[in-house]
């Protein structure tokens, strides 16, 4: 059995996200989605909200399981019995930050190997970032995400207006 744990900060997740998991769970026997609990950020949502989104939105796909993780993600991997980390690469920028992660995870085990996936071309300039920055100030976010996220989004920051969010 061929597992995969697709590793990230999710906050939130995005259509490029889903993208990715779709993709890993025709490749894999079995992916989980894990969230980074990283202690030294202050995200927008809290490691149970990400993951209950998740667990949404991957509901229908049945060999996609969900958690979280802190601490080194190769430990997780090794942990859950997963060899494999998915990645996805949007940009050249991305492969910069995402080489040398990989070797790193690799040369701190070598069990585990990285797989990058390419974003498909709709989504290479979405990140999570510029669709919170973009929520912050009302912005329409629902190329980006689901509609029952992008409702979440607006009510954390107190933006969008309520006609937007019922017409999605
Ligand atoms: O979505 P992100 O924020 O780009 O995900 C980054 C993530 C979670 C893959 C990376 O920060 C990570 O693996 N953190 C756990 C600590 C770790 O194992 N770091 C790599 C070796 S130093």
């Amino acid at each position: 059995m061929k597992r995969a744990v697709y590793p990230g900060s999710f906050d939130p997740i995005t259509y490029g996200h889903i993208d990715i998991i779709k993709r890993a769970a025709e490749i894999f026997d079995c992916v989980e989605v894990s969230v980074l609990n990283n202690i030294g950020k202050t995200p927008l949502f809290s490691i149970d909200e990400r993951v209950s989104i998740i667990k949404e939105v991957t509901k229908d796909i049945p060999n996609v399981t969900v958690g979280s993780f802190d601490g080194l993600l190769v430990d997780y991997c090794m942990k859950n019995n997963a060899r494999t980390i998915i990645r996805g690469l949007r940009m050249i920028t991305d492969f910069e930050y995402e080489l040398p992660l990989a070797q790193t995870n690799r040369k701190l085990c070598e069990n585990v190997d990285t797989v990058f996936l390419a974003t498909s071309l709709e989504y290479a300039y979405l990140s999570s970032s510029t669709v919170k920055e973009a929520a912050s100030f009302g912005g329409d976010i629902s190329k980006f995400v689901p509609p029952f996220i992008a409702d979440m989004i607006y009510k954390k920051y107190g933006t969008g207006s309520e006609e937007r969010i019922n017409e999605q």
